[in-house]
């Protein structure tokens, strides 16, 4: 079987589209603008390439970006004062604090100071504790992204059997439990599973998100899974730098049904779900009905 190809980027300008729909008629009829703020400490070179283009992809579906650029030095103090401003500005309806943070702040209490209805990354734990009861939670961009694409695929995912290898706070933990929300049979494997090539073939869906280059090979995928690659890697062949997931694509792609590139699947998903968390938390915040398909 060759594996039909999930389209990341496409479906990622699709769902910005949609944002940008919701934005102008937002504007339109209730004269609300939806506006996102990024909290960056310190000059990680990674860090400032995703901010700068969260900050463009905002502003191209016409809601307002705010950045907050802070020496790396900053205290915690200060941190939390003007995360306490920017929970109290009716102007924010999305605050996301740049991970990792320098090593003196400590990042539970950055993100638990947070108003839960503004945590568009879903990582408070008070949106951690609704979206593991199945409420109405903010969810985490990256699962959410991969949910999406995987229901696009689908449709229904009833009954499925799926692999979440990672578990993660961010994504492996979140990604089980919205594929437990759509009824699927979900197993989390990790470095300690035992017979882990063996767990991962019984799957009909593979998310991987380990953070390891191609740790999981072809052999390991059911024939005709779908398989979704989380990793983003750098790593260096013949002499030359390149992006590789945590799946070995090329002998994965002979045995799947379908599959998410590296780059081009997940990654492009992330920034777009931010996006719609904001329009979520705005329309939430303004008590409008919420976007649909745009949300878990
Ligand atoms: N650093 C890398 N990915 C993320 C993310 O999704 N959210 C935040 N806040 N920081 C990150």
């Amino acid at each position: 079987m060759v594996a039909q190809v999930i389209d990341g980027k496409a479906f990622a300008a699709k769902v910005r589209a949609q944002v940008a729909d919701q934005v102008a008629k937002l504007k339109e009829e209730n004269g609300i603008t939806p506006g996102l703020a990024v909290v960056l400490v310190g000059e990680d070179p990674a860090s400032q390439v995703y901010v700068r283009s969260k900050g463009k992809m905002t502003v191209e579906v016409g809601m307002n970006s705010y950045e907050h650029k802070l020496d790396v030095d900053t205290s915690e103090k200060d941190l939390l004062a003007l995360i306490d401003k920017l929970n109290n500005d009716p102007a924010v309806h999305g605050i996301l604090v740049q991970l990792p943070l320098p090593k003196h702040l400590n990042e539970d209490l950055v993100i638990n100071s947070i108003d839960p209805a503004k945590d568009v990354d879903g990582f408070h734990i008070s949106n951690v504790g609704l979206l593991g009861t199945g409420q109405k939670s903010m969810v985490p961009c990256t699962p959410l992204g991969c949910l999406m694409m995987l229901r696009d695929h689908h449709g229904s995912l009833s009954g499925m059997d799926a692999v979440v290898v990672g578990r993660s706070n961010i994504v492996g933990k979140p990604m089980a439990q919205l594929l437990l929300g759509d009824s699927c049979t979900v197993t989390i494997a990790h470095s300690r599973t035992k017979d882990l090539p063996d767990v991962v073939r019984r799957a009909d869906i593979v998310v991987a998100a380990v953070g390891r280059p191609e740790m999981v090979p072809g052999d390991w995928i059911k024939e005709g899974a779908t398989v979704i690659d989380v990793g983003i890697n750098r790593i260096e062949r013949d002499g030359k730098n390149k992006l590789v997931g945590d799946v070995d694509y090329a002998s994965a792609a002979e045995r799947a049904g379908a599959i998410t590139p590296v780059p081009g699947g997940v990654g492009p998903m992330t920034i777009a779900c931010l996006l719609a968390n904001t329009l979520t938390a705005c329309c939430r915040a303004n008590k409008l009905p919420e976007p649909e398909g745009l949300t878990a």
